[in-house]
């Protein structure tokens, strides 16, 4: 794949629904690493309450807010968050939390270029409550995975994942910590490549290129 964008550093939209602890590792990992190869110009959430967005605030990084509700339809919805995005002349979206599906036409704007980071070891466990059901299948390993999105739901070609020991005392919430805690790792890991146009793309596989020295 040829290098992904269109600026150097690569401009990067984040989209967030939640908290935002992935957004903030990214935000990090970017303001300690000068050969990153990627900025955060935009963020943007599907709620107005997403405490991403105050995170986005704190670090002076414009955000943009489209609710479904707020449009007669998603493909209206979906076209309004494609359009803030494009004014900010982004190369690279990262699906940090964002709980809503986008389309084949969002998609398209962005080839090979929309990352998600999914608190499972897929194929397993696909979906909103992957902790949650991984717990409640039995499962003694679980983990992270950072794909690229496609228009499958956290289907697309794996760039990393991670596995950990579910414990047998573990709640919902103390296996997603730990959870997170590897994500915290991986997604920034992945955008990073990502950014230096580094990810080779073929079919469901995905060949990480060597730095060049
Ligand atoms: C992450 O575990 C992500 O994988 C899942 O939602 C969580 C978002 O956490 N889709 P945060 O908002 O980044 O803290």
């Amino acid at each position: 794949m040829p290098p992904n964008s269109a600026h150097i550093p690569a401009r990067i939209a984040v989209l967030v629904s939640g908290g935002g602890t992935n957004l903030q590792a990214l935000l990090d990992a970017i303001a300690g690493d000068d050969d990153f190869g990627g900025e955060v110009v935009v963020i943007g959430s599907d709620r107005a309450s997403a405490g991403g967005l105050d995170r986005a605030r704190a670090a002076g990084i414009p955000t943009v807010t489209q609710a479904v509700a707020a449009h007669p339809d998603r493909a209206a919805w979906e076209a309004a968050l494609v359009d803030d995005l494009a004014a900010h002349d982004v190369d690279v979206v990262v699906l940090a939390g964002f709980m809503r599906l986008l389309s084949g036409r969002f998609l398209a704007r962005w080839p090979s270029r929309v990352i998600n980071t999914h608190p499972s070891l897929l194929p397993a466990f696909r979906g909103a409550h992957a902790v949650r059901d991984a717990l409640d299948y039995g499962v003694k390993v679980t983990g992270s995975t950072v794909h690229l999105v496609d228009e499958e739901v956290d289907h697309g070609p794996i760039v990393a994942q991670r596995a950990i020991d579910v414990r047998a005392d573990d709640t919902e919430q103390t296996l997603h910590d730990r959870i997170k805690t590897v994500e915290h790792e991986l997604l920034p890991a992945a955008v990073r490549l990502l950014c230096q146009g580094r990810l080779e793309v073929d079919g469901r596989h995905v060949r990480v290129r060597e730095e060049s020295p």
